[in-house]
């Protein structure tokens, strides 16, 4: 990350890493019960000829599945603060001849387009790391057209909890606070912003399971979390961690044949 990316990063800033990103896509991919994309899909309802902003999209998960759905009259604009994750994006677009563009955009600065530009606005996995969460909520609202429609996704306070409990007792230590704030920041602070600045709120919530088959994937997939950053501070710390964790999963997959964790997210539908 270059100064002029970072300069705009605090607590609740985080740039993601490419690979880590990638890893935990393909680790859903794989290993879960559900696909959250159709099940978004149903909640949004696309139209093949709207105007899209996804905030955050990151390489472009939402990109494809949401710019297919798109016809020539459609558009689907992502944003990112990462240039990787963007040029990733921008490949998969062309690839798959989605009707897309790209903005390197920061989401704690005003966005540079004009007022009502677009039908619908995404921001999954993602709003959490807003600096100043009504400015951005009320920046959507200007951004989006009379009767548009904003989706947000991310974490319930219960996302994860029984492995973070797990996390939490091998380590020998409590989450750390800023963990559990930014996992709670939905149920917290933009769900009162929306109810207060959009109306017909519909709140959906995703239960979905990762089944591990064997160690190494929960290992790459815990490894690309931002708990793991924030809770491991020191190489040792690491080691000894790991090799307990390692211990742990595995007694726990020769008893059931796998490693669960149970993932709870919020689709937060709203309208202008
Ligand atoms: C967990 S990823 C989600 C990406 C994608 N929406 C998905 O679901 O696969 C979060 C994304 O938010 C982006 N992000 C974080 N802080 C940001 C900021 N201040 N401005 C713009 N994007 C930001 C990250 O770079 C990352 O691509």
């Amino acid at each position: 990350m270059n100064k002029n990316e970072s300069k705009n990063l605090d607590k609740w800033g985080y740039k993601e890493d490419n690979k880590k990103l990638s890893e935990r896509i393909d680790v859903h991919k794989r290993f879960s019960e559900k696909d959250i994309d159709a099940w978004m899909l149903k909640i949004i309802r696309i139209k093949g000829n709207e105007k899209i902003l996804d905030i955050g999209c990151g390489d472009g998960k939402q990109i494809l599945a949401f710019g297919k759905k798109l016809n020539l009259d459609g558009r689907i604009i992502g944003c990112d603060i990462s240039k990787n994750l963007l040029d990733k994006a921008k490949k998969i677009a062309k690839k798959n001849k989605i009707n897309a563009s790209f903005l390197l955009h920061d989401i704690n600065e005003p966005f540079r387009f004009k007022d009502k530009e677009f039908d619908f606005i995404l921001a999954a996995f993602s709003i959490y790391y807003a600096k100043y969460p009504e400015k951005l909520i009320l920046e959507i609202k200007r951004l989006l057209k009379k009767g548009g429609r904003l989706f947000i996704v991310g974490p319930t306070p219960n996302n994860t909890k029984d492995f973070w409990k797990f996390h939490s007792k091998i380590i020998n230590k409590k989450i750390p606070q800023i963990s559990l704030r930014r996992r709670a920041r939905i149920h917290d602070i933009f769900i009162p912003l929306i109810k207060k600045h959009f109306r017909n709120i519909k709140i959906d919530i995703f239960k979905n399971t990762i089944h591990f088959p064997n160690f190494n994937e929960v290992l790459k997939y815990h490894s690309a979390s931002l708990l793991f950053v924030e809770s491991i501070k020191h190489e040792k710390e690491k080691k000894i961690f790991l090799n307990k964790m390692k211990k742990e999963i595995e007694k726990n997959i020769k008893k059931k044949g796998v490693f669960d964790i149970k993932k709870e997210v919020y689709g937060i539908l709203a309208y202008k």
